[in-house]
Order: structure tokens, then C-alpha cells, then sequence
């Protein structure tokens, strides 16, 4: 993406969730630049927003060499955003005051650029009158305000002032960067190839899931505009460029990565998860010795995460879609499994005769509650086409906006 954001790191302890927000905006291809304000250089250090995002920091209003290198002109008209993350109580007084005491507020008073702020700080703070009306007046002034979560904060109590999730924030500048692409602001996890279960240190229990799917699906979500997150199993596949991506090899690996990786808006379950593990691996490879009978392995039952996922009591993403892999009465088998697994969509494969394993084509019946469509003889990109449209259709019913655009 050949765009870039202006950060700007205000004063409070999430200031280093700051440093997460460059890098997954540097995967992203967008460029970033940091403005430091005096208050956030005591949570995070000019090196550290050097380093990540490979430009230098600005602090400083009357720096000789900043203003002659940049110019506090310059950095608040060249950049295609404004983000300040974190914004402290501080900054968004001052923002709607129109001072101009520092290279931050300057810098916004400056910009004819698009400005979203991401607000972390005590909830009492949060909900002070003052706060309340600053906020409403930044509204007005067509600053956009990505509200903060609820829940511990850092000094201990509870309540609503906890900086917006990282995904949350990067959905936003990205929506923001990307304007009308129909998922812009949505995000996406996509579970991805087979999962190996080591039986011991040379054999595993496996599958013949290419990944192929899951990664056109991961393709298509972020061409479509989401932010993606692909969760994938060992595979010999080009790994998509614009996805974060999270390599893993068992399902239980799966399941935490997924877990860790939640909240989504959107969650596709494309995985050929082993239903089963060997209860205890053996340490050193199984020799096969003369009249011994073959050893004995014991299974256990390895989570479900697409059932996991979609019985979530909080963090239930809005749309989970899952995949069947079925070799007889496929249609009937994969609308069992739809509601088995309380998933909101699912796909499935008849994958009797191995054809779809490996394959540049599928076909397969889409099952939602209300019906299903069959798609015959189509490749798993088109697939993923066929999928993206119905995601498409699917949000502008369910979300009224992005969570960040809702104020
Ligand atoms: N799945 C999962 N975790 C598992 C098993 C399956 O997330 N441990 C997901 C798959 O990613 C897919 C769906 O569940 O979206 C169905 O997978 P499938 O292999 O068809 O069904 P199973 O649940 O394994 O049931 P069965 O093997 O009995 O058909």
C-alpha cells in the first residue's frame, strides 16, 4: 500500500501497545513516521519507534535539525493520516483548545489531513464531565474517535479508559487509508493447511490439506479490505502477503493462536484440524524390533476450535463460517455439523477420491440457516470470490459501522 500514518505517542501506560500498531502497519506496507510527545518518552523510547518504524522520531518544536530535516509543516501535510495512539486526557484537551505549545498539538493544528485519536486513561478521567464534553466537541470537529475498551486498567481499578485493541486500531487507520473497499475496517482470522501430531520425534499423524483454501481465503479478506490474521499448519504454500500470519503445527498450538489472536469481526475455520493427538509422543523414535508386535499408540481428543469459537460467551466473533470434509451424504452430514458446531455458515467438500486435497479446484455446497447454494467445478480462489460476496452482503445488515466510526 503506497500510503503512510503519522503517529503520534502521547503520555499513558499503553504507549507501548504503540509499538505493536507500527509493526503491523509496516506489514501492511504503509509507512509510518512517530511524533513523541515529553509524556509519552517516559513510557517508550525514541529507538524503540525508530528502530520499528525505520524512520526518525520527532519530539522537539524548536529543533534545528528536525525542522530543517522535516519541518512541523511538512510532517502534518505529507502524511495521508494523523493517529495518536495512545491519546492522554492531556492531548485531547489541548486538541480542543487549539494549542500549539508542542510539535504534537502543532502538528494537529497544522493538518488538513484525516485525524483519529485512540483515547487511554483512567476510567473516572474517561467519564469526567470534562472528557465527555472535550470528546463531543472533537466529534464535531470531525476528529475520529476510536473508543477505548472496558475492563482492568493499568492503575488497578476496572472500568472503560483501557486503550483500543491493537487489531481494533489498525482496522481504523487502515480503513481510513484504504476508503471504500467493501470489508475496510473489518477484522479477519482465517484458520489455515493440516496440523501435525507428533508421535514421536520423526512421525506425526497428519492430513492431505494443502492449505490452498485458507490462504486464498486470507488473499481475498484482505484484497477485500479486512485486517487478517492467518492461523496456519505446516504447509509448502506461498503464505499470503497481506495477512499477519501465525505458523503453528498441532491443534492445540492452533486453538491458543487463535484464542490470542481473537477479538474478530469475521472468523473462517478452513483448517483440517486432527481430531485426534497421541496422548504421550514417545520421546525417542519407535524402533521396530523382530516377532515384537506393532507398538500400541493412544489418542485423545484434540479441542474443537471452530465449535470453540463460534460457543464463545464473550468475544463471539459476528460471522463464524466453518469447512466440512465429507466423503458420503454431504450436504446432510455438513448441516449437522453447521449446527453441531454453532457456526453461522459452513462450506462443504465432498472429498471422497481425494480430488479436492492439493487441488486448484473444488466444489461445494454453502449451508447457511436459511438455505444453501451449490458451487460446482469452481477453483478455491473463485471460492474465495464466491465467500467475499457473501460477507459483503452479510455486514452492512449486521455492523452499522466500524466500531471506530460509530461515535
Ligand atoms: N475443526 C476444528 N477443530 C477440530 C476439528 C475440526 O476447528 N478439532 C473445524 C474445521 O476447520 C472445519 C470444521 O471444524 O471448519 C469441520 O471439520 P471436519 O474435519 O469436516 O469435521 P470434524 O469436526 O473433524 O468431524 P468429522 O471428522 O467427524 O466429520
Amino acid at each position: 500500500m503506497n500510503k503512510s500514518a503519522l503517529l503520534i505517542i502521547t503520555g499513558s501506560i499503553a504507549a507501548y501497545k504503540s509499538l505493536d500498531v507500527i509493526r503491523r502497519l509496516r506489514e501492511r506496507d504503509v509507512r509510518v513516521t512517530c511524533v513523541l510527545t515529553k509524556g509519552g518518552a517516559e513510557f517508550v523510547t525514541p529507538l524503540s519507534l525508530a528502530s520499528l518504524s525505520g524512520n526518525p522520531v520527532y519530539s522537539d518544536l524548536f529543533s534545528l535539525k528536525d525542522e530543517t530535516e522535516m519541518g512541523h509543516i511538512r510532517l502534518s501535510r505529507e502524511n495521508d493520516v494523523i493517529a495518536v495512539i495512545p491519546a492522554s486526557a492531556d492531548m485531547i484537551a489541548k486538541m480542543v483548545a487549539g494549542r500549539a505549545d508542542d510539535l504534537a498539538s502543532t502538528t494537529l493544528l497544522a493538518t488538513d489531513k484525516p485525524v483519529l485519536i485512540a483515547p487511554a486513561m483512567n476510567s473516572k478521567m474517561w467519564e469526567h464531565p470534562a472528557t465527555r464534553r472535550n470528546l463531543a466537541q472533537l466529534r464535531k470537529d470531525g476528529i475520529h474517535i476510536i473508543e477505548p475498551d472496558a475492563g482492568a486498567l493499568a492503575c488497578g481499578e476496572i472500568g472503560q479508559g483501557r486503550l483500543a485493541e491493537v487489531d481494533t486500531i489498525v482496522a481504523a487507520i487502515i480503513h481510513q487509508l484504504e476508503g471504500d473497499k467493501p470489508l475496510a475496517g473489518l477484522t479477519a482470522l482465517v484458520t489455515s493447511g493440516p496440523t501435525y501430531e507428533a508421535i514421536d520425534p520423526v512421525r506425526f499423524i497428519g492430513n492431505k490439506s494443502s492449505g490452498k483454501q485458507g490462504h486464498a481465503l486470507a488473499e481475498a479478506l484482505a484484497q477485500a479490505g479486512a485486517s487478517v490474521t492467518l492461523v496456519t499448519g505446516p504447509t509448502s504454500e506461498g503464505l499470503p502477503k497481506e495477512a499477519d500470519i501465525i505458523q503453528v503445527t498441532t491443534a492445540e498450538e492452533m486453538l491458543e493462536a487463535c484464542k490470542a489472536a481473537l477479538p474478530k469481526d469475521i472468523v473462517i475455520c478452513c483448517a483440517a484440524v486432527s481430531d485426534w493427538r497421541v496422548k504421550t509422543p514417545f520421546a525417542q523414535k519407535l524402533k521396530k524390533r523382530a516377532n515384537e508386535s506393532p507398538p500400541a499408540i493412544e489418542l485423545v481428543a484434540n479441542p474443537d476450535i471452530l465449535r470453540t469459537i463460534s460457543t464463545l460467551k464473550t468475544k463471539r466473533p459476528k460471522l463464524v463460517v466453518g469447512f466440512a470434509a465429507e466423503t458420503q451424504t454431504v450436504q446432510k452430514n455438513a448441516e449437522a455439523k453447521r449446527i453441531s458446531k454453532g457456526c453461522d455458515w459452513i462450506i462443504a467438500n465432498d472429498v471422497s477420491g481425494g480430488q479436492v486435497f492439493g487441488s486448484e479446484n473444488t466444489s461445494a455446497v454453502f449451508i447457511a440457516a436459511s438455505g444453501s447454494e451449490q458451487w460446482k467445478n469452481i477453483s478455491k480462489k473463485e471460492l474465495a470470490q464466491k465467500l467475499m460476496q457473501k460477507i459483503m452482503d452479510y455486514f452492512p445488515a449486521k455492523v452499522v459501522k466500524p466500531k471506530w466510526k460509530q461515535s
